[in-house]
């Protein structure tokens, strides 16, 4: 029996889509061989935010992070394929743009631990709450 392709959570966040930065995220991601499933444009507003960041609200940088993911339109995405999780995170290099591999999206367009462009889904079940949060009702 065929296996379903993974799904992985994506999203362009405002400084990438701010700095122009949509079509380069979009060509790595498919440039990897993985595929651009669903996609839209939006801006959270401060509870959605806070609900996509939940993991993340007894941290230091949460108020700054919630401020910073609401600053403007975003561009969600589900990308599919094989092994899509780690093959996203391999992409996008690691969350600080001074400890990323060079050639990584944050690598070549991260300005800070914050600004670092891009967000994708660390596991399937932090995919299936992600989506939810995005695109659900
Ligand atoms: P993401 O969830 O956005 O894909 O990033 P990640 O897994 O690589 O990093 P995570 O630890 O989940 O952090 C989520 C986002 O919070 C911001 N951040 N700021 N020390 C800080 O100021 C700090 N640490 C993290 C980043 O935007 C990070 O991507
Ligand atoms: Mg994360």
């Amino acid at each position: 029996m065929d296996e379903k392709p993974g799904r992985s959570l994506v999203l362009v966040k405002p400084d990438g889509v701010g700095r122009g930065l949509i079509g380069k995220v979009l060509s790595a991601i498919e440039e990897e061989g993985l595929k651009i499933a669903e996609l839209a444009m939006l801006t959270l507003d401060k509870e959605r935010a806070q609900r996509f960041y939940g993991v993340h609200k007894e941290k230091g940088f949460f108020g700054d992070l919630i401020e910073f993911i609401t600053s403007g339109p975003i561009v969600a995405l589900v990308v599919e394929g094989d092994d899509v999780i780690p093959r996203v995170r391999e992409i996008m290099g690691a969350t600080n743009p001074k400890e990323a591999r060079p050639g990584t999206i944050r690598a070549r367009f991260g300005e800070s631990i914050q600004r670092n462009v891009v967000h994708g889904s660390d596991s399937e079940s932090s995919f299936e709450y992600e989506y939810e949060v995005i695109f659900g009702s």
